[in-house]
């Protein structure tokens, strides 16, 4: 970890959004049931959500269950749900590592059981420091973004920045979130499956082959080494944007 550290600074601040694709894939092809690719990317997220605060990531946005997902076959979404309700049962790493939970999306859809979990979770990591880490469940940007956009005075105009604070309260009931700056989707799609469309404005973005269980320390490193080697410009050109 000192590697990382010295490599990119352990207080670059970093807003990393990760859609972890490639779990049922990962199992299939290793004649598993699909529910056993999601264990093995559980694990993964330990992984990363470990190493994130030491290579410069201050807040990381994973996409764990999108609205859309109810669509798939109801043993695995249950089994889906048992595993994050098992996660957020037992968050000792996470207090001990500073890690502070907010699980971003709807609550009024998924058991109950996993709704006390989440609170439970919010509550025991709130003192965090190091790394805010935001779980997405049962989220859909979209519907977020129209629920912010559901005007309480029609015709008055409004600024991106309570725009964002509408979207925040609309999402999780908090205060609004940095700007993403890097979005990596695993799995070999490139596409951004209705996720944090309004946060990744001037978001980078990284497809990667791998499958989502394989995703290790190396893969983040050399994401992050990806993204400091681009320029950002936000719209301006080279000599402005790098004054
Ligand atoms: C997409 O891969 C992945 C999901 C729908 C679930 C991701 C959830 C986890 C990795 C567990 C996360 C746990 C926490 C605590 C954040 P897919 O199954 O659609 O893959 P496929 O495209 O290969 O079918």
């Amino acid at each position: 970890m000192k590697d990382g550290q010295a490599r990119f600074g352990a207080d670059t601040g970093l807003h990393v959004a990760i859609l972890m694709d490639g779990n049922g894939r990962w199992a299939t092809a290793r004649g598993l049931p699909r529910s056993e690719g999601h264990r093995a990317g559980l694990a993964a997220v330990r992984r990363v959500v470990r190493a994130a605060p030491e290579i410069g990531i201050s807040t990381l946005t994973l996409y764990a269950f999108s609205s859309h997902n109810w669509e798939r076959p109801a043993s695995e979404v249950a089994s889906l749900f048992r595993l994050l309700e098992e996660y957020f049962c037992d968050v000792t790493d996470c207090h001990e590592g500073g890690v502070r939970i907010q699980v971003i999306g709807r609550r009024d859809r998924i058991p109950p059981s996993l709704a006390t979990a989440i609170e439970y979770a919010e509550q025991a990591t709130r003192p965090g420091r190091r790394l805010e880490l935001r779980i997405a469940i049962d989220y859909s940007s979209r519907e977020a973004i129209l629920r912010a956009a559901t005007c309480p005075r029609p015709g008055r105009e409004t600024s991106e920045e309570e725009f964002a604070r509408r979207l925040a309260l609309a999402t999780h009931g908090g205060p609004a979130t940095p700007d993403i700056d890097l979005l990596i989707r695993t799995g070999g799609e490139q596409r951004l499956s209705d996720f944090m469309l309004w946060e990744i404005a001037y978001a980078e973005l990284l497809f990667v082959p791998c499958m989502w269980p394989e995703f290790g320390l190396a893969d983040l490193e050399a994401a992050m080494d990806d993204y400091l080697g681009r320029e950002r410009r936000f719209g301006r050109v080279p000599e402005i944007a790098a004054s």
